[in-house]
């Protein structure tokens, strides 16, 4: 993809360039070389300014160093980071009982990225199939969502459709299926005709596929129709979790947990709950798989785990993240603050004939330019939002996510619509 003709300073240049010779060209960053951020802003090299609404993919909710979050992280390093899990640390089961009891859970399994934890997901998934649900050796089957995004493993990549994830990555999993999302019909279907399923696989809110929100009572709908077939609900909360919704998670329906704890006694409560990102407030991979124990001890001894999985550093920072939500009362001002930034690009559609729709949940937000998938033009804003002071990126060509840390303020919120609106009068 090619960008507009930007020149950047030569100091961010000698960066970029560093990074095109010695390190792989697995992203396509916009050409801006950070380094400093706090709160909502960061700063480049050169000391400009950025509202940043990507939010590293949703992973700074609690907003850049969050001094809270910072000082756990500082305080833990020099007592104690890593023991492995062949021995007991001294925070492990303090934050396994604040995560379970905060979400509702039995029990928790921690990882590190993202990734890791949709694959244990997936692990739990398949023990549970042969020791609870009584599927033959090796017959269980996955079923994800069409257009999904779950990380970039060779099995979770199995379950994708997204070709560029593919090419070249084969042969794939086997015994993975998928149904496209938001199709109820499409689930029942599905679950009656194969005995064999164990676990459905579904993002609340499919983020990378462009921030696509599913019909109201879908969530319902999904967890009715795997408890009466049997089959585990499976949320990957992994970018919709932790407040970012409006809600301490998506799958949280009408619970009061914008104000408090999650109740998770609704009829949305998935079987099997995946966190990551923002479980950590951005400062270190810190994932999580939770399920009751009927599921979660299925797994034993020496059937799973991760080096880094549970060390104290990644305790500490996941229980302050977690403290600085609730405190702050992180979903509800997600929900009022996307209220009003929703609002707000409508009205830029309205006059703006290149933005053909604004949706969203929250604070995860996104608009569809018009264009084709494949043309730069979502790109080119992109360039212009950033020469205007805001950071975003184009997901699937032609949508671009809105998802600023859930610790904007209001005012904030119209100067972020004021440059949105500006960089796209220029493209028309
Ligand atoms: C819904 C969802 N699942 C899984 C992942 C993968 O997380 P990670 O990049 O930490 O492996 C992502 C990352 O964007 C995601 O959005």
């Amino acid at each position: 993809m090619s960008s507009t003709t930007t020149l950047e300073s030569a100091k961010a240049q000698v960066l970029i360039d560093k990074e095109n010779k010695y390190g792989a060209h697995n992203y396509h960053p916009l050409p801006v070389v950070i380094e400093r951020g706090e709160g909502i802003f960061v700063w480049d090299v050169d000391g400009k300014r950025y509202f940043d609404f990507l939010s590293a993919y949703s992973a700074v909710n609690q907003g850049h160093c969050h001094p809270r979050i910072i000082h756990a992280l500082k305080s833990q390093a020099e007592k104690l980071t890593l023991t492995s899990r062949a021995f007991h640390n001294n925070l492990l089961g303090e934050a396994e009982e604040f995560m379970a009891k905060l979400f509702g859970f039995d029990k928790v399994l921690m990882m590190n990225s993202g990734v890791e934890a949709v694959e244990t997901a997936m692990k739990l998934t398949r023990k549970w199939a042969y020791k609870v649900k009584g599927i033959e050796k090796d017959k269980a089957r996955i079923l994800f969502a069409t257009n999904n995004f779950h990380g970039r493993t060779l099995s979770v990549v199995s379950a994708s459709n997204d070709p560029s994830a593919r090419l070249g990555f084969g042969p794939f999993m086997p015994n993975i299926d998928s149904i496209p999302y938001n199709d109820l019909n499409a689930l029942q279907h599905a679950l009656e005709s194969d005995p064999n399923i164990a676990g459905f696989i579904v993002e609340p809110i499919q983020g990378e596929a462009g921030v696509v929100v599913p019909d109201e009572g879908y969530l319902a709908g999904v967890a009715e129709i795997c408890r009466k077939n049997n089959v585990l609900f499976v949320a990957d909360e992994i970018q919709t979790g932790i407040a970012r919704t409006g809600r301490l998670l998506a799958t949280c329906g009408s619970c009061n947990c914008a104000k408090s704890k999650c109740e998770m006694s609704h009829d949305t409560k998935p079987d099997i709950l995946i966190l990551g990102k923002a479980l950590s407030g951005g400062v270190l991979p810190v994932s999580a798989v939770l399920a009751n124990d009927e599921i979660m001890l299925t797994i034993h001894p020496g059937e799973h785990g991760s080096t880094f999985g549970g060390n104290p550093l990644a305790c500490a920072v996941a229980v302050e993240a977690l403290k600085v939500v609730i405190d702050e009362n992180l979903a509800e001002n997600a929900e009022k603050m996307g209220i009003i930034f929703r609002n707000g690009l409508q009205k830029i559609a309205e006059k703006n004939r290149l933005v053909t729709l604004v949706r969203g949940k929250g604070l995860l937000n996104a608009i569809v330019i018009d264009s084709e998938e494949d043309s730069y033009l979502a790109w080119n804003i992109c360039m212009e939002f950033r020469d205007n002071g805001l950071l975003a990126k184009p997901t699937h060509g032609n949508k671009i996510r809105l998802a600023p840390p859930l610790v904007i303020k209001e005012g904030q919120v119209y100067e972020a619509l004021a440059i949105i609106e500006k960089s796209l009068n220029a493209f028309v």
